[in-house]
């Protein structure tokens, strides 16, 4: 995404509408926390970070926001450099960030929490109505406009923080672990608003260690663990990483079949699952026929054999912990 800007009659500079982050590094007191860090969130897309505890997610969104000062590396925002003072102030503009723990007024209503924030963006009070009008239409609250904060669901009072946290409009959205401490009902709330909030052309950066989450929204994803590990789509991520396998569901598994296949195959079989086993199959067309007739010939009555894709799981586990053993 790119459009010209006409400077003077023979200056064209190119801006580019992303927020770019390029080589980023931060260290505490000496000790890494975040480590060459770079990706490019765009409108109208959810790049996840995940990671596990610890792995410099929040240290990345609190450098973004201009709340660090990074060690090495540059954040641009549509142009704007946040390291540079002239130009923090418009990069900050158009960013929204919801924090891990936000924490609303309860005893005021949603329209008032937003009008307080409006305010502190210097919005005056026709864009400040316009703008909370179109939240709370946007939140399907507007009806309940004298209810407290504190009558809401947990799912509702998170989507009223992001909502808080949009108030200004901003293009790029960071979302700190938003469904963290939430119950699945509520967690399901808040994942449907994200996805309303994509549509409606914001870039937004998904810290999260959730990682069906991850797959559900991110059209991207990168796997950080103090360094970035992976980044990709999350369907082509677990393809690269992966060969191909082969489910084979079977009634009334034998027993000591597990050791024929395990001398059989050695690595190539995965295990067994109740009556699913699990084989790992560099090409299918020559391996599923002598996996069929191994089982056939231990009388394994078998129900179904299909291609099992990884997933994102799979993807996770194998990256964290061959980097938690490298450490
Ligand atoms: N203000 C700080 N001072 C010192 N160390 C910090 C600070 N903030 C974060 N860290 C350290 O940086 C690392 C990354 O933390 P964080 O970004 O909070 O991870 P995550 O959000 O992925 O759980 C951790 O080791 C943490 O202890
Ligand atoms: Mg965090």
């Amino acid at each position: 995404m790119a459009e010209t800007q006409t400077i003077s009659n023979n200056v064209v500079i190119r801006s580019v509408i992303m927020l770019r982050v390029n080589n980023l590094s931060k260290q505490f007191d000496g000790r890494i926390a975040v480590q060459n860090l770079s990706f490019e969130l765009k409108p109208g897309m959810v790049l996840g970070l995940i990671g596990p505890n610890g792995a410099g997610k929040t240290t990345t969104m609190r450098l973004i926001l201009g709340l660090l000062k990074p060690t090495r590396g540059t954040i641009t925002v549509d142009n704007f450099d946040m390291l540079d003072d002239g130009s923090a102030r418009r990069a900050k503009q158009r960013i929204g960030f919801l924090p891990e723990n936000p924490a609303l007024y309860e005893n005021l209503t949603a329209y008032k929490n937003l009008y307080y924030i409006a305010q502190l963006y210097g919005m005056n009070k026709s864009e400040i109505d316009g703008r909370v009008g179109e939240l709370l239409e946007m939140l399907g609250i507007e009806k309940r406009i004298e209810h407290r904060v504190k009558t809401y669901s947990k799912g509702m009072k998170q989507k009223i923080a992001i909502a808080r946290a949009i108030v200004h409009n901003p293009t790029y959205l960071l979302l700190d672990e938003p469904t963290a401490s939430l119950d699945p009902a509520s967690a399901k709330t808040v994942r449907e608003f994200i996805k309303e909030l994509r549509s409606s052309r914001r870039g937004i950066l998904l810290a999260t260690h959730n990682l069906h989450e991850a797959q559900e929204l991110c059209d991207e994803i990168v796997v950080l663990s103090t360094k970035p590990l992976a980044r990709g789509k999350p369907g082509e991520l677990a393809q690269t990483l992966f060969s191909a396998r082969t489910a084979v569901y079977a009634n009334g598994i034998p027993e000591g079949l597990e050791q024929v296949l395990k001398e059989r195959f050695g690595k190539r079989y995965l295990g067994r699952k109740k009556n699913k086993m699990l084989f790992a199959t560099e090409s299918p067309e020559q391996e599923n026929p002598e996996i069929i007739s191994l089982l056939v010939s231990q009388n394994v009555k078998i129900q179904f054999v299909e291609k099992e894709n990884a997933t994102l799981e799979d993807v996770y586990m194998k990256l964290v912990n061959q980097n938690g053993r490298e450490k």
